[in-house]
């Protein structure tokens, strides 16, 4: 499972790194209460599992110096490189790279200060599994923080390109838990966060807009970045294509704002601690 996930990201790779910036940009007020919720100081080790480009870490690097460090991680080493190359770009040295699987971490028992994992815990195959390993690397009173994204309702552009996908490939529409809002429901990662042994949990609501001045831009991004979408696309013949891409252009009409189509997102934000001893 670990060398599939990897495979299929480590081709996905090359357009997160193209599209790096936009990215963060997007995901920024997340950034920010992820960075709030774990308040990294001088000195401290704070991990990003899952970082994709690193956009938490890298933004994370100042805070803890001088004397601390952050540990940039990713199941893909494509995925791994891209955040090194934004690392040296940055000129930051106090952040160093690890290919590792959350579910796995090569890390010891109770040394790090703060874990955040923005966007990929709903991407891993047992995420009960990787909070285990939060749990356990965490010194006790150390802090997890991690975004998923809420339910498909509240996240209409991407429900929308995902049931396309989907109809594409014969399979189930989106609203039939396709992974990306596997983690959508409150109660449930509420009692998986307690399950796991953590304490302190709380969990918000963060929201935004996400702007695209062009359909193809927007249905560019939507093909390029999940892991599998454009290869399953591809597969199809032009016209089961054309007549695809034409019922979404219909559906998503309505989001059009001002010369753009505009779509609001949703993301839920957790934050917890490892009990105190
Ligand atoms: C949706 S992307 C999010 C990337 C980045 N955190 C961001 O917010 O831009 C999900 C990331 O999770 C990584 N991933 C998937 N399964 C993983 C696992 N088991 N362990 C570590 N990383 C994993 C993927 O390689 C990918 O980079």
């Amino acid at each position: 499972m670990g060398e599939d996930a990897r495979t299929r990201w480590d081709q996905a790779a090359q357009h997160w790194g193209r599209h790096a910036e936009r990215i963060d940009e997007e995901a920024e007020p997340v950034t920010d209460w992820l960075l709030a919720a774990i308040a990294p100081g001088p000195g401290e080790t704070v991990v990003e599992l899952g970082a994709g480009p690193g956009g938490v870490g890298l933004r994370a690097a100042r805070a803890v110096t001088p004397g601390g460090h952050v540990l940039i991680t990713d199941i893909a080493p494509e995925m791994v490189d891209i955040a090194r190359r934004r690392a040296q770009d940055l000129e930051l040295s106090t952040v160093s790279f690890e290919v590792a699987d959350a579910m796995a971490l090569p890390l010891p028992d109770a040394g790090i200060g703060a874990v955040v994992c923005r966007f990929a815990l709903q991407a891993m195959s047992d995420p009960a599994c990787a909070l285990r390993e939060m749990l356990r690397v965490l010194r006790p009173g150390g802090r997890l923080a991690f975004a998923v994204w809420a339910g498909a309702g509240a996240n209409p552009g991407t429900a929308a390109a995902m049931a396309a996908i989907h109809e594409a490939a014969g399979e189930p529409p989106a609203t039939a838990r396709p992974a990306i809002f596997s983690l959508a429901d409150e109660a449930i990662l509420a009692s998986l966060l307690d399950d796991t042994g953590f304490t302190d949990v709380r969990l918000e609501h963060v929201t935004g807009e996400r702007r695209y001045e062009t359909f193809e831009q927007w249905w560019e991004l939507r093909l390029r970045l999940p892991p599998g979408a454009q290869e399953t696309w591809e597969s199809l013949n032009p016209q089961t294509r054309e007549g695809i891409e034409r019922g979404l252009r219909e559906r998503v009409a309505a989001y059009r704002r001002d010369d753009a189509l505009v779509f609001g997102w949703d993301a839920l934000v957790a934050c917890a601690r490892r009990p105190p001893r």
